[in-house]
């Protein structure tokens, strides 16, 4: 089958090209840096696409002629001066939907997400709820899917924060301690589902909630994956909420120029929902049931990069930001040779070379293990 993939670069969509690739079908990857996607796959047709300017039936009539199935893995957190959460969830997938209807493309698979709700606390709960229902009254074959938190070899965007957390040394805070809830399915139970959902006699007109087949909790989660990872234990550190709504609130100031960073107010907020779901409806709708987080995670074993990069994920930040001391560090030692030591920049200088010797101290740190 010829099956067109939104998000073909991010994790879920990466993972479904991967499993169509495997399964013998012919995917065709969307995604807004084409160069990107062509230098890793090279032997597929990659489409340029972007939910923000996409938004009308006719940008999406050409792209569907001649796919047989389409799924929807396209999507973003919160919203940011380049991305539109109202386009990137409603009206660009709508768009597409609609062209779906117009050139025969039965088969759609839209990847929403656990707790959409066109009530929602949150724009994106209520925007991928609006494409969901715009989607299930078309006369298609259609799938819905709200998964709870998706999780395998790799990481993105929540899942990262989660293996980052993990791997703090001392002591790991967790909001509340850690007691919200999810059902995490594994990225190849996802795929595995969806490649049934594709074929033409598959179920069809189903909103259906991917969970695997265990409740965890946040603490559970995170100390599963320090476990994995084969970090010594640490205790648990509960943080008031109240602080980290005050710390997502500065995460929203960033991310809405940079378009990146987790630790959002909604992130927060989609975290408090009860993430989790009953498993025999889509286990039904499927044909197996999911595995669940202890088996997801022992028949996945952890490897050095792993850890590297759980290791360095609260450092990125600082790394990225190092030229800031590096350049007072040799303003320092510049005005020290040009103007004496009494020079105002010596003592900016000095803290500034401290700071980055500190910081090369705990990278070495995180890259010391070699397995
Ligand atoms: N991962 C989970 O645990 C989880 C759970 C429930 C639901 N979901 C939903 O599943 C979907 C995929 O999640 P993911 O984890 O794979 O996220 P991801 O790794 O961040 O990937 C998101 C994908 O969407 C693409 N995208 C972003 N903005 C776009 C735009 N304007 N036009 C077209 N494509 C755009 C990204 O492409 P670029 O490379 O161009 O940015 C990327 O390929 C999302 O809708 C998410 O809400 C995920």
């Amino acid at each position: 089958m010829r099956v067109l993939v939104t998000g073909a670069t991010g994790f879920i969509g990466g993972h479904v090209v991967a499993a169509l690739l495997a399964a013998g079908h012919e995917p065709v990857p969307c995604a807004r840096d084409k160069t990107f996607g062509k230098r890793r796959l090279p032997g597929l047709e990659w489409l340029k696409i972007d939910f923000n300017t996409d938004t009308s039936v006719e940008d999406w009539l050409t792209q569907v002629q001649g796919v047989d199935a389409v799924v929807n893995c396209a999507g973003i957190l919160q919203g940011s001066l380049g991305q539109s959460m109202a386009h990137v969830h409603r009206t660009g997938p709508i768009a597409l939907f609609e062209a779906c209807a117009r050139a025969g493309v039965r088969r759609v698979v839209q990847i929403s997400a656990i707790g959409a709700d066109p009530n929602g606390a949150t724009a994106f709960s209520r925007s991928k709820a609006e494409a969901d229902e715009f989607l299930t009254g078309l006369d298609l074959d259609w799938i819905v899917l709200r998964p709870s938190l998706v999780y395998g070899a790799g990481s993105y965007g929540g899942t990262s924060l989660l293996r980052g957390l993990a791997a703090l040394p001392v002591a790991i805070p967790l909001p509340d301690g850690g007691r919200q809830r999810f059902q995490p399915i594994h990225i190849d139970d996802l795929t595995r589902s969806i490649l049934r959902l594709i074929e033409p006699d598959a179920p069809a007109r189903l909103i259906l909630e991917p969970v695997g087949s265990q409740v965890r909790s946040v603490r559970e989660i995170v100390l599963g994956l320090r476990a994995w990872l084969g970090i010594a234990p640490a205790p648990v550190l509960a943080l008031p909420m109240g602080v980290l709504r005050a710390f997502a609130k500065l995460g929203d100031l960033a991310g809405l120029f940079t378009g990146q960073g987790t630790l959002r107010s909604t992130a927060l907020k989609q975290m408090e929902l009860d993430n989790t779901a009953p498993v025999e409806p889509f286990a039904a709708a499927v044909g197996f049931t999911p595995r669940s987080f202890d088996e997801g995670l022992a028949r996945m074993p952890s490897q050095v990069q792993d850890r590297w990069h759980a290791r360095l994920y609260f450092l990125r930040p600082l790394i990225l930001l190092s030229w800031v001391p590096a350049f007072f560090a040799l303003g320092g030692i510049v005005a020290a040779l040009t103007r004496g030591t009494d020079d105002f920049m010596v003592p900016v200088g000095i803290i500034s070379g401290v700071f980055l010797f500190v910081l090369a101290l705990v990278a070495a740190w995180a890259l010391r293990s070699q397995r």
